[in-house]
């Protein structure tokens, strides 16, 4: 299966930004795109619909012509994690149950996922994002705050994904605001330390994605993630 499982070191980071640019920029290669947010809390209800705000924004990125029940089949509305969400409303999901969502029609282009939360953010009642990744056994890709801290938590995830035996596609760092420390660089300091690709995403004040070519032929490629191993320097 050809696609990538988007993370991040945490929620509001950027992972459903970044997506959309990757379903954007691969869309604009004539690449279909197969988006998938198989389970999303805190949507919003419309019409008496629950209607998930990701998993929203990557149907229109992809262009997908399917409907948005397979992008996002399970819809939650209170903004909590999405397996007490889930319980709630007196649900239990397996990762089993959302493998199959994106699993279904894979095989028709490039299986874009977006998780939950963060990588180790439970996601089913019997696993996390990090066991939906490995079921998937797709490429990794980290999303990151660009902030103060990042590597600590970035340098973390990379050990838990690898330790998994996931390959990674690369981590990017995600500048949430324009008010950067002049200081730091945490592009840098990462590129050090790791050998997979480290990106820097800019902040973007009118909110279009432009994500860099190298992210985009790395994932289209999935040959930048072959001989990734962590290297922690020092
Ligand atoms: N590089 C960026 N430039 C401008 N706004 C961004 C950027 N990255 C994320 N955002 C905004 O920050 C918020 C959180 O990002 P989002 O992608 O929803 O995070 P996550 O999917 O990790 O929860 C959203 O409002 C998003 O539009
Ligand atoms: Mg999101």
């Amino acid at each position: 299966m050809k696609g990538v499982f988007i993370t991040g070191t945490s929620t509001e980071v950027g992972k459903t930004f970044v997506a959309v640019g990757i379903a954007k920029a691969l869309t604009k290669r004539n690449i279909t795109v197969i988006p998938r947010k198989p389970i999303e809390s805190g949507c919003v209800k419309q019409d008496g619909e629950l209607i998930p705000q990701d998993a929203s924004a990557l149907k229109e990125a992809a262009q997908y012509e399917g409907p948005l029940s397979e992008v996002c089949p399970y819809r939650f509305e209170p903004p909590i994690s999405p397996v007490r969400a889930a319980h709630l409303a007196n649900r239990i999901l397996t990762t089993e149950q959302l493998v199959n969502i994106c699993l279904n029609g894979s095989e028709k282009g490039f299986v874009l996922v977006e998780g939950a939360g963060g990588f180790y953010s439970p996601l089913a009642e019997n696993g996390l994002n990090a066991d939906l990744a490995v079921a998937l056994q797709l490429p990794v890709l980290l999303v990151a705050d660009d902030r103060l801290g990042a590597l600590s938590q970035v340098l973390l995830n990379i050990e838990a994904i690898q330790m998994r035996g996931l390959q990674l596609a690369g981590v990017v760092l995600n500048s949430l605001s324009d008010e950067q420390s002049d200081h730091m660089d945490n592009t840098a300091d990462l590129r050090e330390r790791l050998d997979c690709p480290v990106f820097s995403n800019p902040y973007s004040k009118d909110g279009s994605t432009r994500l860099p070519e190298a992210l985009i032929e790395g994932l289209i490629s999935s040959t930048a993630t072959s001989d990734s191993h962590i290297r922690i320097v020092g």
